[in-house]
């Protein structure tokens, strides 16, 4: 089984944290995530994490400090994901989010945060999203 590496971002801004949708036909579609992608061979992962913002939602990011790292085997896929997530934030110049490549764009608080309805490589950072959410 492959092992992929894919950078995601913890976008907070006023309280909320940037959540995107996947699109039908893609694995795992139509659930909520934190946003990002796969890092290509030989790529520096933040700079996958700042790319994929900008392909997926049309944002310029800096990317910050590690959140969580976790690893999970989608035994129906036959892949295995080591997720790295970090804080991330839009740039002063940055456009707002939108849909660009993804089903859906919004910003959420901490009551949306339904494990239930994310991928389960990103329900271990939940907990810590809705913590800062609330510090
Ligand atoms: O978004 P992309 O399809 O490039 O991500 C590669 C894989 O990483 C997805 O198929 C999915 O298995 C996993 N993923 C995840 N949680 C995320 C982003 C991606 O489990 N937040």
């Amino acid at each position: 089984m492959r092992t992929v590496i894919v950078a995601a971002g913890v976008v907070l801004e006023h309280g909320k944290v940037l959540l995107s949708r996947r699109k039908t036909g893609t694995h795992l579609e139509g659930l909520w995530e934190f946003p990002g992608g796969k890092v290509e061979a030989g790529e520096d992962p933040r700079a996958a994490l700042r790319r994929e913002l900008e392909e997926e939602l049309g944002i310029d990011t800096e990317v910050g400090e590690i959140v969580d790292v976790t690893f999970h085997r989608y035994e129906d896929a036959d892949k295995a994901v080591l997720l790295l997530f970090f804080e991330a934030s839009r740039t002063s110049a940055s456009p707002e989010p939108r849909a660009v490549d993804v089903a859906e764009v919004g910003w959420f608080g901490p009551e949306a945060l339904d494990p239930a309805s994310f991928p389960p490589a990103d329900v271990a950072v939940l907990a810590k999203v809705r913590a800062r959410l609330h510090g």
